[in-house]
C-alpha cells in the first residue's frame, strides 16, 4: 500500500524518490537554482516609527516579503513552540491519525498530507497540522493536539504575541499607503481576524534536487508569520529569481499575501514562494496565517482609488476568493 504520510515514508530510507514526487525538470531545485549573494530585508521592529514606515512599505512594495527583528517575542517562548511541535511529530503514527484531516470533505484542520487526485498531480514532501488560534470564539481547543500536555498553554501564549505583532505592521503597512493606521485592520474585520496555525513538517528526502517540499504559491491570506527551524529551504520569487531566506535566529518572516496586494491595489506584493526540502535533516516551520474572516468583503480600498488609479482587482467576499483559488479559476 502506498504511504498516506511522509514521515512514514521517510522512515523506510529509500534511495530513490517515488514517481509521484518527482517534479519535472522545468520545476526541480536542480534546474531553478536560486540567485547567490541577494539580501532579504531584515527591519528591525525598535527603529524609530518613520524609519520602519518607510523600510516596511519599501519591503512589501518590491519584495512582499521581509524579515522582522526586536519584535519583542521571547526567544524562550519561540523555542517552547518548536519544542511542542517537534514533540508532536514525534508521537507514534496512530497517535497522529487520531487528529488526520479531510480536506476532501472541506475538513482543513488536523493532521494532513497533500494527495494526488491524479498520475499527473505531483505531490508535496510535507506533512502539516492545522488548525485556528484566534478569534477565541471560533476556535475549537479539541481538535489542537493534546500531547504533549503543554501545546495548548505555549500555542495561547504565542497566539497573544502574534496577535500583537499582527496589529503593529498592520498599522506600519496602512501608514506606509498614507492612509490612518487602524484602516488595514479595519478593512480586514478588526476583532474578527483569524489566525491560523500551521505547522509543517519536512522529513529528509533522499533525492532534494528532484523534489519540493511547497510548490510556488502566493498566500491567500493578508498576512503569514512565520518561524522555521534552523534548516534553511524557503526561497521567495524576485525580479525573475528565486533567492533564498537564511536563518536568521529569533527573526520572524513576513510574507505579504494576496489580501493585502488587494486592499492596497497592488502597492504591495503578495509574494511567490516555495520551499525546498534537505537530503539529512528534518525542516519544520510554523506559518501563522492572518487572514480575514469568510464573510469579509475585499477589494482595493476606495482611498487608493481615483481616475489616474483605477481598482486592478475585483472586490469580492474572502470566501468567494478562497473558493475561486482552491478551484483555479481566474481571479
Ligand atoms: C509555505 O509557504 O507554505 C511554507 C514555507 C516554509 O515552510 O518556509
Ligand atoms: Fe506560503
Amino acid at each position: 500500500m502506498e504511504e498516506k504520510r511522509i514521515q512514514t515514508l521517510a522512515l523506510k530510507e529509500l534511495k530513490e524518490l517515488p514517481p509521484q514526487f518527482i517534479r519535472p525538470a522545468n520545476e526541480r531545485p536542480e534546474n531553478t537554482k536560486a540567485k547567490e549573494g541577494v539580501p532579504v530585508p531584515i527591519i528591525s521592529l525598535s527603529q524609530p516609527h518613520h524609519v520602519l514606515v518607510k523600510e516596511i512599505a519599501e519591503a512589501a512594495s518590491e519584495w512582499g516579503f521581509f524579515l522582522i527583528t526586536h519584535h519583542g517575542i521571547s526567544q524562550t517562548l519561540i523555542q517552547h513552540l518548536q519544542e511542542v511541535g517537534k514533540d508532536f511529530f514525534s508521537l507514534p503514527q496512530e497517535e497522529k491519525e487520531v487528529y488526520a484531516n479531510d480536506p476532501s470533505n472541506g475538513k482543513f484542520d488536523g493532521y494532513g498530507s497533500k494527495m494526488t487526485k491524479n498520475l499527473e498531480e505531483k505531490v508535496e514532501w510535507v506533512d502539516y497540522f492545522f488548525h485556528l488560534m484566534a478569534p477565541p470564539s471560533k476556535v475549537n481547543y479539541d481538535i489542537w493536539p493534546k500531547h504533549p500536555s503543554s501545546y495548548r498553554e505555549v500555542t495561547q501564549e504565542y497566539n497573544k504575541e502574534m496577535l500583537r505583532v499582527t496589529h503593529e505592521l498592520l498599522e506600519l503597512l496602512s501608514e506606509g499607503l498614507g492612509l490612518e493606521r487602524n484602516v488595514l485592520k479595519s478593512s480586514l474585520g478588526d476583532e474578527e481576524i483569524e489566525l491560523e496555525m500551521k505547522i509543517n513538517m519536512y522529513p529528509p528526502c533522499p533525492q532534494p534536487q528532484l523534489a519540493l517540499g511547497v510548490e510556488p504559491h502566493t498566500d491567500m491570506s493578508a498576512i503569514t508569520l512565520l518561524v522555521p527551524n534552523e534548516v534553511a529551504g524557503l526561497q521567495v520569487w524576485k525580479d525573475n529569481n528565486w533567492v533564498a531566506v537564511n536563518y536568521l535566529q529569533n527573526a520572524l518572516l513576513v510574507h505579504v499575501g494576496d489580501q493585502i496586494q488587494v486592499l492596497s491595489n497592488g502597492k504591495y506584493k503578495s509574494v511567490l514562494h516555495r520551499s525546498l526540502v534537505n537530503k539529512e535533516q528534518m525542516r519544520m516551520s510554523w506559518a501563522v496565517f492572518v487572514a480575514p474572516p469568510h464573510e469579509a468583503v475585499i477589494g482595493p480600498l476606495p482611498s487608493l482609488i481615483n481616475d489616474q488609479n483605477p481598482p486592478k482587482f475585483s472586490t469580492k467576499t474572502y470566501a468567494e476568493y478562497r473558493y475561486r483559488k482552491f478551484n483555479k479559476h481566474s481571479q
